[in-house]
């Protein structure tokens, strides 16, 4: 029988990392959306381990979505939504809103979002959609999880982010390491609070935001 899990050799590295944080920043209740899932690696292992929450995955490519599909089938928890949403930051309204077509139905209400790895491999756009769907979706006092590298006050933190952020800009000029306070910046546009910067393994950082209305 086909197989369809991909496998992200980062997500072995930085999972158990991520994991400690999320324990501790997340809300005790509700529903998790995460968006862009990719393998599904990381929403299958934390909903394994944090179960008093509920999980849905979210990814734009369709791939991405048979192989969250399969880490889920394989790894099942009864707390893990399957399947994974077709959700593009940038197509409004985001399928978990009342204005969709079709909006998915969920148990428990979003809480939370966690986002990983994203903001710098799409253009900048993508973050400010990213930030604005959180306001539409999140309630007061919800919480929005962000995960990667970031530039402080337009400088890189560590050469070898530096040497990451050219291979990004070469591949793709819209992309690139984004200064965290520029995000920070158009998060309090939209209603969010920085509430916490954790410094992360490999010149990474978890950024928890807060949404204050
Ligand atoms: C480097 S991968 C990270 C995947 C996963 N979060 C991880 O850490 O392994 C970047 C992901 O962002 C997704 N992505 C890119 N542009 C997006 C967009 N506009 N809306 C939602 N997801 C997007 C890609 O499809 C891909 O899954």
């Amino acid at each position: 029988m086909a197989d369809f899990r991909q496998y992200a050799p980062a997500t072995e590295r930085n999972r158990q990392p991520i994991l400690d944080v999320l324990k501790r920043v997340l809300p005790r209740e509700g529903t998790v959306l995460e968006i862009s899932s990719g393998t599904g690696e990381h929403i299958t292992f934390f909903a394994n381990q944090i179960s008093y929450l509920r999980w849905l995955p979210s990814e734009p490519d369709a791939l991405g979505r048979q192989s969250i599909q399969a880490w889920g089938e394989a790894l099942p928890s009864d707390n893990l939504q399957l399947p994974p949403l077709n959700l593009n930051v940038s197509a409004q309204p985001w399928p978990v809103e009342a204005a969709s077509p079709a909006p998915v139905s969920l148990a428990k209400p979003i809480t939370a979002i966690v986002n990983i790895n994203m903001i710098h491999i799409a253009p900048w756009e993508m973050c400010e959609h990213l930030i604005a769907g959180a306001e539409r979706v999140l309630p007061a006092d919800g919480v929005l999880y962000l995960y990667g590298p970031y530039k402080r006050e337009g400088k890189h933190t560590a050469p070898s982010n530096e040497a990451f952020d050219q291979m990004l800009q070469s591949r793709d000029s819209q992309w690139g390491i984004r200064d965290l306070e520029a995000v920070s910046a158009i998060a309090q546009q939209h209603s969010f609070t920085c509430t916490e910067i954790i410094d992360m393994p490999a010149n990474n950082l978890s950024v928890i935001f807060q949404r204050t209305v």
